[in-house]
């Protein structure tokens, strides 16, 4: 018997083939997108559309990877420190405490400010074509700090989340932010599904809606009032119930803690043991997890502020199949 998640409203199934696996990131930034796809409402989809330009085809994951394009652009230059939050006096695998406030910029505020854009948008309409391009831009940096977010190394500042931290893999020199980025997923990808990432999704998909799903139906639960302490944000997107950046960016934290770091070394090769436990069945296949994690929170808040007044966590359905 199969099972598969779907979503009562949402019909459209929109796989878009990844022909850039190589480029780090892009990869695991279109893999975020396309979960998300599957879960928006017809209603959700349809404005998404709208929004972006012609090129995307109304397609978040190809959008997803836009910020990591414009870094080095000076109209941008603002948004570059908002792809990670560091957590000072962190230091995994030892100690490992996130005691987040408003008084910085990082992706916690990068998306807060991108929802509360969105919301504005939604909410007053654009006018010019200047505030198009700002919801435009809004769209593609939520899409993709949700999934940076949810790589536990953007949420851990040791070392530059792991960027300075240098490790082997298949013998040669990478580091470990990099293994988290890309290089887990694309080798889990060739090893267990003959390098197609459309089975990958596909897979990611179904674990939705079988193994992970006592947890799955948790992932859009949320609180957004327990973080509204000097949240300057907060008046513009406390009715989105489903975002909780600084819940989850912790959560991510203590991953990077028992998890990312435990036991670094630089010299150990990271495509053996550490793979496996990151890919396989012991952890419940975890890399796979976090991306489908992060495709279903984005969803949730975009079905929030595009097709109120419905709630990702109550229109979530798991249905069998066949
Ligand atoms: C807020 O966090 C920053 C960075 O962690 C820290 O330097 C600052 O002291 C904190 N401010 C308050 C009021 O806790
Ligand atoms: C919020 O986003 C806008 C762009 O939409 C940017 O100009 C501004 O600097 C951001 N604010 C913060 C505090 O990050
Ligand atoms: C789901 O969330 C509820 C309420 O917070 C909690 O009691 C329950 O243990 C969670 N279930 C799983 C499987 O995580
Ligand atoms: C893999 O996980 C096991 C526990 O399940 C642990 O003992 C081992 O140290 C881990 N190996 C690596 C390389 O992380």
């Amino acid at each position: 018997m199969r099972f598969a998640a779907s979503l009562v409203a949402a019909t459209a199934v929109c796989l878009a083939t990844i022909n850039n696996a190589h480029a780090y990131g892009i990869l695991g930034h279109t893999l975020t997108g396309q979960v998300a796809q599957r879960f928006l409402t017809k209603e959700t989809e349809r404005q998404v559309k709208e929004i972006l330009s012609p090129y995307y085809d109304g397609l978040l994951s190809k959008a997803a990877p836009w910020p990591d394009t414009i870094k080095g652009q000076a109209k941008y230059r603002w948004a570059s420190i908002l792809h990670y939050v560091n957590t000072p006096g962190d230091d995994p695998p030892e100690t490992c405490h996130m005691e987040y406030n408003f008084s910085g910029k990082d992706v916690i505020n990068g998306l807060f400010n991108m929802t509360a854009t969105l919301k504005h948008y939604k909410v007053t309409g654009p006018t010019t074509p200047e505030d198009k391009s700002i919801r435009e831009d809004a769209l593609r940096f939520f899409v993709h700090f949700m999934g940076d977010l949810h790589q536990p190394l953007h949420t851990s500042g040791k070392l530059r989340g792991g960027n300075d931290a240098p490790t082997k893999w298949r013998r040669a020199k990478s580091n470990l932010h990099r293994i988290w980025d890309s290089q887990m997923i694309m080798k889990d990808i060739q090893d267990r599904y003959d390098n197609n990432p459309k089975s990958y999704l596909d897979d990611m998909l179904e674990m939705t809606s079988n193994i992970w799903q006592p947890e799955a139906s948790n992932w859009t639960f949320c609180d957004p009032a327990i973080f509204k302490v000097d949240n300057p944000w907060y008046d513009t997107t406390k009715d989105i119930k489903t975002l909780c950046p600084v819940e989850w960016a912790t959560s991510m934290n203590a991953l990077a803690c028992s998890f990312a770091w435990k036991d670094y070394d630089p010299l150990k090769d990271y495509s053996a043991d550490y793979f496996e436990n990151a890919t396989g069945q012991k952890n419940g296949y975890l890399v796979q997890k976090l991306i489908t994690m992060s495709g279903i929170r984005m969803a949730a808040i975009l079905n929030e502020i595009y097709d109120p007044p419905c709630p990702m966590q109550k229109r979530v359905q798991f249905v069998k199949q066949g």
